[in-house]
């Protein structure tokens, strides 16, 4: 349901998120009805100089007490699972979705494409197509919102949020910054645009852009040396980063973690935080030597190596 106080709905999420909202307003609004009908029901009932009985009455006020208080429970318990619903929903990212990172900074929205596309402030998407963004935040915490959308998330500093939707209506759409984050945050706002997935192929092309992130990451990969002590017959003993990519990796410490964003955004700036069993920490870290959106592209291409077998055994 829409109303022209509502923003349109333009994704799946959308109609679930507005759906709950319907039901919490109608709630409230039985209440409300019932309260006030009550209230002016009796106001007009026992009104000065109305010649009524107005003994005492008593009540089994035991039993009324646990009725009500276990009906607004049951109640609430069920808003409480269908929120629950819609949040896991929102919060897991189904799988075989396109991948787009998100770098908030003072004050716009930097766009990383697979393809290599770069863009500020706008956000070019295919209809109907999964996708997921990776985001992470330059300087200060910012909010990705996308109120047609009806998400929104916090984009932090040192870490990577994600979010996901899959849009259903070709337009223009608001991308606004929903976390106040300095002098110019009401202006870092842009638009996300929706295309038919052939426009988008041509949008696509249309940008040229050379490399895809995977070829980005790579040469970055090489100038900043770490090829020299990761790749095949080196010198220096490093860990293997092909078929690294979503695996487990265990630790120095017996710990065993996951080789997702996060661990790898780690690795390479604090390399001394988690130590790979069998290794020991030779690696300086590259934090201030990289910025958000290379350290973006480094990892798209060690996920593009994710599928490879490693060329040595450690
Ligand atoms: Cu960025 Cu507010």
């Amino acid at each position: 349901m829409t109303l022209p106080i509502f923003p349109e709905e333009a994704s799946k999420i959308a109609e679930q998120t507005d759906n709950l909202y319907w039901g919490l307003l109608c709630a409230s609004a039985a209440v409300c009805l019932l309260v006030f009908t009550l209230m002016g029901y009796f106001l007009l009932k026992y009104r000065n100089g109305k010649n009524v009985d107005r003994k005492p009455v008593h009540l089994p006020e035991m039993k009324i007490e646990v009725t009500w208080t276990l009906a607004s429970l049951l109640i609430f318990m069920c808003f409480y699972a269908w929120g629950a619903k819609n949040y896991f929903l929102i919060e897991r990212p189904p799988p075989g979705a396109m991948e787009i990172d998100v770098v908030g900074k003072q004050w716009m929205w930097k766009i990383q494409h697979p393809e290599g596309n770069r863009e500020i402030d706008q956000l070019h998407v295919p209809l109907g197509r999964l996708v997921k963004l990776t985001m992470t935040s330059q300087d200060v915490i910012h909010s990705f919102f996308l109120p047609e959308f009806r998400i929104k998330q916090d984009v932090v500093p040192g870490r990577y949020t994600t979010e996901w939707f899959q849009a259903d209506k070709i337009g223009s759409f608001h991308i606004f910054c929903s976390e106040y984050c300095g002098t110019s945050h009401s202006r870092m706002v842009g638009n996300i645009v929706v295309m038919s997935p052939a426009d988008y192929q041509t949008w696509l092309t249309q940008g040229q852009p050379g490399n895809t992130l995977a070829q980005s990451g790579e040469r970055l990969f090489r100038e900043l040396g770490c090829s020299g002590c990761h790749v095949g017959k080196s010198v220096v003993r490093a860990p293997p980063l092909e078929g690294l990519f979503g695996k487990p990796v265990p630790l120095n410490n017996q710990e065993v973690v996951t080789a997702d964003e996060a661990y790898l955004r780690d690795s390479i700036l604090f390399p001394a935080k988690q130590i790979v069993g069998g290794y020991t920490n030779d690696m300086p870290s590259f934090s201030g030597k990289i910025s958000e959106e290379e350290l973006l592209q480094v990892i798209a291409y060690l996920k593009s190596l994710g599928s490879q077998t490693p060329v040595r055994e450690q």
